[in-house]
């Protein structure tokens, strides 16, 4: 969850540094910090906060040298301090390091140091794995052909429980950055005459579109003239160099305010770039090049079960109502992090899907790894290209919806539930949905990207209702069917960028505990969508009104409620029911948006989060 960069090369580090890190700020931001090597010395500047107070309050932006390591911290182990932020130097001086993850077994490794006379600055576990760098560093024969500094990284490792991506310096080789990885992501930057590390391609697509996905469990050495990879075991590693697709530009807010605002009214292009090429000539099925599965497997399957975390979880709660709607195949969806411990007993035919925007969510890895482990089949469903779990799963599909920078995901969400419809439809069509059926749910996806355009139009009004509901501290937010994993994800938003206490549910459940909550005090967001549930949801809605509950209802413009029964009513375009979970979504996300925008919050850097959780 932290953000890590490095640089060797002929420019001026700190500079270089100080950009990778703005870039990597939404991976966690309670303190940043750089160290370069400069006129015989490390020259550190670190301080709890943002990068920019980085630059302002220090002299991080004046230090020289063309080598150095950056980072930006999402904390785990000790406090938001300056002295708990990276880097961190080893007692001896010799050692200096950035760390992204958890050393789980720190306090046994930080005990035997303490026998070595090491000395302590932080509360971290990291500054433990510098010192013990340090120890065997110092203990390291100098042998011709080895590099002492190398072998005293890879001796470290073998000694480390826990996850990691680190970048290491050292005072007698200032001119190498020794890096490795396991559990979180690095990728190294391939330039000419210079090299880079980073978390994720965002810190150095500025300087170069090659870069090398490293993999758990391998070293490199780094220079300016080139690089090496090994394993901890000391085999040699063949890169391979791969090229990012999308550019700076994708990555910059434009004429946005926030980034999230930025990918809400992206969503439209956004969806047409996940749905681009995957229909059949024949126009009645979807098609999916990376699933490496033939029509027989998916036939054979008696269930599909989805791992996921957060949004990518209510994404996947909305797959399993289309795909056991239309393709009539079981679906289990389970919290990654509850699936890789609860040891489900599991079918034969079981397929396995895990769905990650970030692709390295560490919980969502675990599941991928567990049910890899048991023999199932395991696809992904990513938007990060070259992520960990794209290429540790069977197959999968990439969203292509561009990099999401903005904490709270939104176009990312809306993609993956089209992707949901779409495996609805790939699957109904190799079994019982008929011709005409699979031709009209493809006429109507196609339509998705318009009809959004549509809902997006509602920003204004959905502005004004923000700014009038805001200061209040509950929302309730209820939907039926597909729509109840939207409602949990209107409440995800809000919680998460404005910090109102809001509450999802499904709307007849509010009548066994929920209702207790309703009062003037606390609104209610409710879908009230077309069809067989249209009168349970304004019966729904009725109980709220007798208890004096103020109702923003979200309908379609087929839908007639009752006069005066919400106060606030947001027409959706009317749509195809597999259609209209991407629409219900829009309003929810703005709705949360120009909340958090009316209370002040820092709506793309919400506290507390990160952008990808890669620590368990
Ligand atoms: C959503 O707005 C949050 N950022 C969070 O819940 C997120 O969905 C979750 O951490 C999963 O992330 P992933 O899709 O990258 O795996």
């Amino acid at each position: 969850m932290c953000g890590i960069v490095g640089y060797v090369g002929k420019q001026k580090a700190a500079s270089i540094l100080l950009e990778g890190l703005k870039r990597l700020e939404y991976r966690g931001y309670d303190s940043a910090g750089v160290a370069t090597w400069q006129s015989g010395g490390f020259q550190i500047a670190k301080k709890v906060g943002r990068v920019d107070s980085l630059m302002r309050q220090t002299e991080a932006a004046k230090l020289g040298g063309t080598s150095g390591i950056g980072h930006t911290r999402w904390a785990t182990h000790g406090g938001v301090t300056d002295t708990n932020s990276h880097p961190h130097l080893s007692s001896d001086g010799k050692i200096v390091l950035i760390h992204n993850g958890v050393i789980e077994n720190y306090a046994a490794i930080k005990k035997f140091l303490l026998t070595k006379n090491f000395r302590f600055q932080s509360e971290t576990d990291t500054e433990v794995l510098g010192n013990l760098i340090a120890y065997h560093y110092a203990k390291e024969p100098t042998a011709p052909d080895a590099n002492r500094f190398l072998e005293a990284v890879r001796k470290t490792l073998r000694h480390v429980e826990g996850t990691y991506g680190i970048a290491v310096m050292c005072a007698d080789q200032p001119d190498e950055i020794v890096a490795a990885r396991k559990g979180s992501p690095l990728i190294l930057g391939v330039g000419d005459g210079e090299n880079m590390l980073a978390s994720d391609v965002s810190a150095i697509i500025s300087r170069t579109q090659s870069v090398v996905y490293l993999k758990d469990g391998e070293i490199v050495l780094l220079s300016a003239a080139g690089f090496s990879i090994t394993t901890l075991e000391s085999d040699d590693v063949t890169a391979v160099i791969d090229k990012v697709t999308w550019e700076v530009a994708d990555a910059e807010l434009g004429d946005y305010t926030h980034f999230m605002e930025k990918e809400i009214f992206e969503q439209p292009a956004a969806l047409e770039n996940t749905m681009r090429g995957r229909f059949s000539e024949d126009g009645s099925t979807s098609n999916f090049g990376g699933l490496n599965t033939p029509a027989s497997d998916f036939r054979e399957i008696d269930r599909i079960h989805f791992l996921a975390c957060g949004s990518a979880w209510h994404a996947c709660l909305v797959a399993e109502h289309l795909i056991e709607r239309y393709a009539r195949v079981p679906v289990e969806v389970d919290y990654a992090s509850e699936f890789r411990y609860r040891n489900a007993p599991l079918g034969r035919h079981t397929l396995f899907f895990t769905v990650s925007q970030s692709g390295e969510t560490i919980d969502t890895l675990a599941g991928l790894r567990e049910a890899k482990r048991k023999g199932y089949k395991v696809l992904a469903i990513n938007n990060v290209v070259g992520s960990t779990i794209a290429r540790e799963a069977d197959g999968g599909v990439y969203q292509h919806v561009g990099p999401e920078i903005g904490v709270a995901s939104t176009k990312a969400f809306t993609s993956q539930l089209l992707l949901g419809a779409m495996l609805a439809l790939h699957i109904g069509r190799m079994r019982d949905m008929s011709f005409a059926d699979g031709t009209a749910f493809v006429q109507a996806l196609k339509q998705t990207p318009d009809l959004v355009r549509e809902t997006l139009k509602l920003a204004p009004q959905l502005k004004d209702i923000a700014k009038r509901y805001a200061h209040h501290q509950d929302f309730l937010f209820l939907g039926r069917l597909s729509l109840f994993p939207v409602a949990l994800e209107g409440a995800l938003k809000l919680k998460e960028i404005s910090y109102i206490h809001a509450e999802g549910y499904p709307a007849a459940e509010m009548k066994h505990g929920p209702i207790a909550l309703v009062s003037e005090d606390c609104p209610s967001v409710i879908f009230a969508p077309p069809g067989e549930m249209f009168n349970k949801v304004v019966s729904s809605m009725q109980e709220i009104k007798a208890r004096k509950g103020k109702i923003i209802a979200i309908v379609t413009k087929s839908c007639q409620l009752p006069e005066g029964l919400a106060d606030e009513i947001v027409c959706l375009p009317d749509c195809h029911e597999a259609v209209l979970p991407i629409l219900a979504t829009v309003p929810v996300q703005l709705l949360s948006y120009y909340m958090a925008v009316a209370l002040g919050r820092d709506v793309d850097k919400p506290r507390n989060l990160a952008k990808s959780v890669t620590v368990e």
